[in-house]
């Protein structure tokens, strides 16, 4: 299907589009085998190109007629599109062709979602719907007709005439065509008002299958204080009649922000207390407000093409994160945040499909919606408001929102209303922007106790990554605040803005050698290599102001802990046991805050850090070292087990707000401690008493863990089998939380269950993406952990490449391991490399980890 040998494409590359385009119609007639496409697009010459090769891409379209100003002509088809000679001046291109949305598997362009017809056509998916220019720079208004035997017909703007069996749509603002969407089905809405600051009234619908209904309170709610918030903070109001969400089952990613018709996997927008967990509200929180931004940072001001993916992801991630960080705890969320940048960017970045946040070469564009581009590109935001500040940001974002309108932009345009706000020279911080790597940061200190003089040496080097083997100096903002020894603070949080490989800071007139609290808020995302020892350790997680360094130091211990037990066989760190028993204890800190304390580096961040440190990782001893961690932790925190649940008491009706759902995370974190003393006790009964689905799966998890599930299991399916979402978190609980012995049998025999689909990207992950989320399990020494994996995306990727390809993550880190693991790993990775007809996805991920 695919071309065999995959065609790089390259930033340097960009030339403009020889035609702009004035107007776009389209008229659908659906049919799930023979979908009918009629376009009619008003091209003409664009003066700031000078190519006016007409080229329209077009993959797996039926051209049936094609007309230029009413005459019909014959274009040349190219397996990637068609070209076609055209008149000096303005013309009006004419096509129709036959699509087949029912044997689309991809999920990408128009396909069909048991009955519901849908769209994805974001980066390269528009292509699949009719010929057209498919890049992000060509931006046309769009009206479209759809014509079809369903209820629901909706598409991107507003709403125009409809009748039995048609509607049309007219969206008023220029966009590119990832932006374009249509759904189609039997639907029913969850409908609301919003009223913009200017007095501009919103309907806002929330479309969902029958049956659904009630589990769209949450969303909606999520999305008007998205729009509410955009407007207070960044001054950005919404700018059509409506503005339409719908869920669908069946969805490669989270969501997509198509304007004025965003589409949500169900996963990501439909929530009940009875189906879901707080962590599934935050994350639907989070989502709709990241889809409803990118109305202003992704649709108004779009991307010039794909290499500048992160100006509207990163920008759109960092403003999301500011968003949760308003509506929840500040503080939890930065530290949930750096968890999850080094459970998922850290390894990308120094493994071998390490990329700059704005790449400079793809094959599949699709397989850089990465950790790197969205997460590190957030954090590249963030390091850069910093170094301006809040006020310089704020007018920063004015300008480009001022400038930029309408456009599609790229870095350069966007660093530059930075550079002309502030009159800061950008050259370095851009580096960001293109060296891949993550940086590691050293630090020296000297004290000068006579002149009460403190210095601290910094010392900043990036490994080496693919295609990059020598890196020069990052700026880094380094946030340091300095204690004394009774733990006050005598040097406030300050902003270190190193820009030299090796570079000092001096601070004066201190009365006595001061504990520093280095990358306070971890101010930018590096390697911090630092070891002060378990005592000063131990004082920062006791005295820290900085909630995130006081988290870090916690986090440090554990770590270190954990690596002596496991390079030593060294008992339990007590340091650790203590500080932690002391702070899980402090009524005056947020539950929240401690159940993050409570928690543990996960086993594959242990397997990262002992190869940083040039140690071979052994899963096995990682798995016993976490276990004896826990254990031990158990013993030294039953004496509080019951004052702790007291701590944890909820008054009232289930809210999934920060306060409860705080209160519910420790109480999480407890049980599972709780479970080691008393053999599922307390854990059962929970499980059988839970009225929501964060008390009642916590209670299974521990269940699970102790090797006690089996009723409690069956119970769950019978309680929960029609419910697809609540079955994905069955399916993938019981793999990520077993035994490693226990992982792979139990997850083929759920690929054998009657409720598994691979076709569904959600249930698939839920038990392949859940394996290999257990790391002793997949990294059985015997290989076959890998073997099965290798297998399942060999099947799936004839279906569904972008999927598959994704999936490929965990292979990554295969150099990491000791011989025999990568030698097993490696032969899984050449087998999918080998496979006939391998996706171009799969095929770029599987040999850039071959390399
Ligand atoms: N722009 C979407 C978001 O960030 C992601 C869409 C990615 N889709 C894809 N097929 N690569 O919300
Ligand atoms: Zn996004």
């Amino acid at each position: 299907m695919k071309d065999a040998s995959p065609q790089t494409i390259y930033l340097k590359d960009y030339t403009p589009y020889g035609f702009v385009v004035e107007a776009v119609h389209l008229t659908f007639t659906l049919d799930p085998d023979a979908t009918r496409v009629k376009s009619r697009i008003a091209f003409a010459p664009n003066p700031d190109a000078t190519d006016r090769t007409f080229f329209l891409h077009g993959e797996d379209l039926t051209l049936l007629s094609a007309r230029i100003d009413g005459a019909e002509v014959t274009p040349s088809l190219t397996e990637a599109g068609l070209t076609c000679d055209v008149p000096d001046g303005p013309f009006t291109w004419e096509a129709e062709v036959e699509i087949a949305p029912d044997a689309n598997t991809a999920l990408e362009g128009l396909y069909m979602s048991d009955g519901m017809y849908c769209t994805q056509c974001e980066a390269e998916g528009f292509r699949k719907i009719t010929y057209y220019p498919d890049r992000p720079d060509v931006m046309g208004v769009f009206t479209v007709r759809i014509e079809g035997d369903l209820p629901v017909l909706l598409s991107n703007g507003n709403p125009q005439q409809a009748g039995e069996g048609w509607a049309e749509w007219h969206d008023p603002w220029p966009k590119p065509a990832y932006l374009f969407a249509l759904v189609a089905g039997d639907l029913v809405a969850h409908s609301d008002q919003f009223t913009t600051a200017s007095g501009r009234d919103v309907a806002l619908n929330l479309w969902v299958r029958p049956g659904d209904e009630g589990k769209c309170a949450f969303g909606m709610q999520a999305l008007k204080k998205s729009m509410r918030w955009d407007e207070e903070v960044y001054g950005r109001e919404y700018d059509l009649d409506v503005f339409n969400i719908v869920a669908v089952d069946d969805f490669n990613m989270g969501a997509m922000e198509n304007k004025g018709l965003n589409i949500f996997n169900s996963a990501a927008v439909l929530a009940s207390p009875e189906t879901s967990t707080d962590a599934n509200f935050e994350r639907i929180e989070a989502i709709i407000a990241h889809e409803y931004f990118h109305n202003w940072t992704g649709n108004r001001i779009t991307c010039r093409d794909w290499f500048q993916l992160c100006l509207k992801e990163g920008l759109t991630v960092f403003r999301d994160s500011e968003f949760t960080a308003d509506m929840r705890s500040a503080p939890v969320k930065r530290i949930s945040d750096v968890i999850d940048l080094r459970a998922r960017q850290f390894p990308e970045d120094q493994g071998p499909l390490s990329h700059p946040v704005r790449p400079e070469s793809f094959q599949e564009i699709n397989n850089f919606y990465t950790a790197t581009i969205y997460e590190k590109g957030a954090e590249v935001i963030g390091m850069l408001k910093r170094l301006v500040g809040d006020e310089a940001y704020a007018k920063a974002l004015a300008l480009y929102f001022d400038r930029h309108d309408g456009q599609a932009c790229t870095i350069e345009d966007w660093l530059a209303v930075f550079a002309d706000v502030t009159g800061r020279d950008l050259a370095q911080f851009k580096r960001w922007y293109s060296q891949a790597g993550t940086p590691r940061l050293s630090v020296n200190e000297e004290w000068d106790a006579e002149a009460g003089r403190y210095t601290l040496s910094f010392h900043q080097h990036t490994p080496p990554t693919p295609g990059q083997p020598d890196k020069a100096p990052q700026v880094l903002p380094i946030a340091v605040g300095l204690l004394n020894a009774n733990g006050d603070e005598v040097v406030e949080t300050t902003l270190l803005e190193m820009t030299e490989a090796e570079q000092s800071f001096t601070f004066e007139g201190l009365t006595g050698r001061p504990v520093p609290s280095i990358l306070r808020g971890f101010s930018a995302p590096v390697v911090l290599d630092r070891d002060p020892g378990p005592e000063e350790r131990a004082f920062l997680l006791a005295h820290d102001t900085d909630p995130f360094n006081r988290w870090e130091a916690g986090r440090q211990l554990a770590r270190e802990s954990l690596l002596a037990q496991i390079t030593k066989g060294a008992a339990p760190d007590a340091a650790y046991l203590d500080g932690i028993a002391t702070l899980v204890r402090d009524d005056t800190l947020d539950p929240a805050f401690r159940a993050l304390m409570l928690g543990t580096p996960t086993q594959s961040e242990m397997a990262q850090v002992l190869h940083e440190r040039g140690t071979v990782p052994d899963p096995d001893a990682i798995h016993a070292a976490a276990e004896a961690l826990a254990e031990a932790k158990a013993l030294r925190l039953a004496p509080i087990f019951d004052a702790l649940a007291m701590a944890c008491h909820v008054e009232g009706a289930y809210a999934p707000d920060a306060e409860q759902s705080g209160k519910r995370a420790l109480g999480s974190a407890v049980l599972s401690l709780q479970t080691r003393r008393d053999g599922g006790v307390t854990a059962r009964a929970q499980f059988e008493s839970a009225d929501n689905m964060t008390l009642q799966l916590a209670a299974l998890t521990c269940l699970v863990r102790a090797g006690q599930d089996a009723e409690a299991l069956a119970a769950f399916e019978e309680q929960w089998r029609h419910d697809r979402l609540v079955m994905d978190k069955w399916f993938a609980m019981q793999i990520a939380a077993t035994a490693p012995d226990n992982a792979l049998p139990r997850a083929e025999a759920l690929t054998a269950h009657p409720a598994f689909d691979m076709k569904n990207p959600n249930r698939f992950r839920a038990v392949l993406g859940a394996f290999a989320m257990n790391h002793a399990g997949f990294h059985r020494a015997d290989g076959k952990g890998y073997d099965f994996v290798a297998d399942w995306l060999v099947k799936l990727d004839a279906k569904n490449p972008q999927t598959t390809a994704r999936m490929c993550a965990p292979f990554q880190t295969w150099r990491r391991y000791d011989a025999g693991r990568q030698e097993k790993m490696r032969a899984a990775l050449q087998r999918i490399a080998d496979t006939p007809s391998l996706s171009r996805d799969t095929t770029e991920m599987v040999s850039r980890m071959l390399q």
